[in-house]
């Protein structure tokens, strides 16, 4: 069923539950975005993609990546108290994260020179999810997920110590924003990699680094194929 909204002050018809974000795209309109991604679940995490709506007379911010279409919507993608939130959100990860390429990016195109809040330890990743719901979503293994709570949150497997899942496909290192998980040749098996966030090594190869004859990264590669296909055929 067809919803009428309007996005900065523009009419458009969508697919009921149409997430915002892109009913917007439709319209030529770009919104910022981090944890968002075509192929997987949205997940509402990073907050840069807030936009303003008024729904029965109320004005409220909500995350466009995760938040539905509905008959009569107002949506802001730019008003003051969007700009203000925004500038703040990319603030906090500045913070965070002083140092990542996209971070500074947002920064820059927001004519932010520096955080207004006390550094923590310069880090890399910014918790985005995408990581760890392409791991479960796409490659269907869950290696890695969410560990700790509050400023000790982090990703890693379970329980911290080397996964006997991973396929080392290094679909995580693809997706991640910040260049956060990289992959490494493996020094005492050339050809090999293995995955390295700080100081975890993903290290497994279910095939005992006989790449000449490996059919897993095939099969993955098979998948993945399948999926960007799907991808690409939503318009
Ligand atoms: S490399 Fe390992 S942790 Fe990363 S997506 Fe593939 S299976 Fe998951
Ligand atoms: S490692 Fe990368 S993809 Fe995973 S949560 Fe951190 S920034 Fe996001
Ligand atoms: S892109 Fe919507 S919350 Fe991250």
């Amino acid at each position: 069923m067809k919803v009428t909204l309007t996005i900065d002050k523009q009419i458009i018809h969508v697919e009921r539950h149409t997430p915002i974000i892109d009913a917007a795209k439709k319209l030529g309109i770009f919104i910022p975005t981090l944890c968002y991604h075509e192929a997987l679940k949205p997940y509402g995490a990073c907050r840069i993609c807030m936009v303003e709506v008024i729904e029965n007379k109320r004005s409220k911010l909500v995350t466009s990546c995760n938040y539905p279409a509905k008959n009569g919507l107002e949506v802001f993608t730019a008003s003051d108290r969007v700009k203000r939130t925004r500038e703040m959100v990319v603030e906090l990860l500045l913070a965070r994260c002083p140092n990542v390429p996209v971070i500074r990016q947002l920064a820059n195109e927001m004519e932010i020179k520096a955080a207004r809040f006390k550094k923590k330890d310069d880090q890399r990743c910014i918790l985005c999810g995408l990581c760890v719901r392409a791991c479960e979503e796409i490659v269907g293994v869950s290696a890695i997920g969410f560990v700790n709570r509050g400023i000790e949150r982090e990703v890693n497997t379970p329980f911290g110590i080397e996964s006997h899942v991973c396929i080392g496909c290094g679909t995580c290192t693809y997706i991640c924003p910040t260049g956060c998980i990289e992959m490494v040749v493996k020094a005492d098996a050339p050809g090999c990699r293995y995955l390295n966030m700080g100081d975890l090594a993903l290290d497994t190869c279910p095939n005992s680094y006989q790449c000449e004859a490996c059919k897993i990264e095939d099969q993955f590669f098979g998948e993945m194929k399948r999926v960007i296909e799907d991808v690409r055929s939503i318009t």
